[in-house]
């Protein structure tokens, strides 16, 4: 089983997107996909309902995520970590205990811009559009992983 695990900040706007999205371009039995915020603010939580109706228009029901935080015990879960934005990458960084651990972080825009080290703009107070470019971004860089982790 190889394991992914996508982290934003409130694990309700962009990371549960990126779960929804991996997952069904991936095999469930080969595959697991979860999703983690490095604020805990949102624990128990719902995606946020723009969230799940761009979701729920491209085919997608992600309604059984509840939001949660990121912890150290991840990186021992998890083969590969894609972060949202630099500022998550940092925060997830530094709860990083070793160099394996740090090699599992990446931001996913990279898959489509490699080494630019561009963010996935946080929607969260932006319109329903801000959500579906999310969504188109997120389904881009989640295409490119899933035919890397298929080929390996
Ligand atoms: P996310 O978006 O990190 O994509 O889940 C956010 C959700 C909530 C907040 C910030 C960003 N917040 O400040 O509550």
């Amino acid at each position: 089983m190889t394991r992914i695990l996508m982290v934003c900040l409130g694990n309700i706007c962009r990371s549960p997107l990126a779960e929804g999205i991996l997952k069904s371009k991936l095999d469930s039995s080969k595959f697991e996909i979860d999703s983690a915020g490095t604020s805990n603010q949102h624990e128990g939580s719902l995606p946020d309902q723009r969230s799940i109706e761009v979701a729920s228009d491209h085919g997608l029901d992600i309604t059984d995520q509840r939001g949660r935080p990121f912890t150290r015990e991840d990186f021992k879960t998890f083969d590969y970590i894609y972060v949202m934005d630099t500022s998550n990458y940092e925060d997830v960084l530094a709860l990083a205990d070793t160099q394996e651990d740090r090699d599992k972080v990446s931001l996913i825009l990279n898959k489509i811009f490699p080494g630019e080290n561009e963010s996935v703009p946080d929607p969260y107070h932006n319109s329903i559009d801000g959500f579906k470019q999310v969504y188109q971004m997120l389904d881009e860089s989640c295409t490119v992983i899933a035919q890397e982790l298929e080929k390996s």
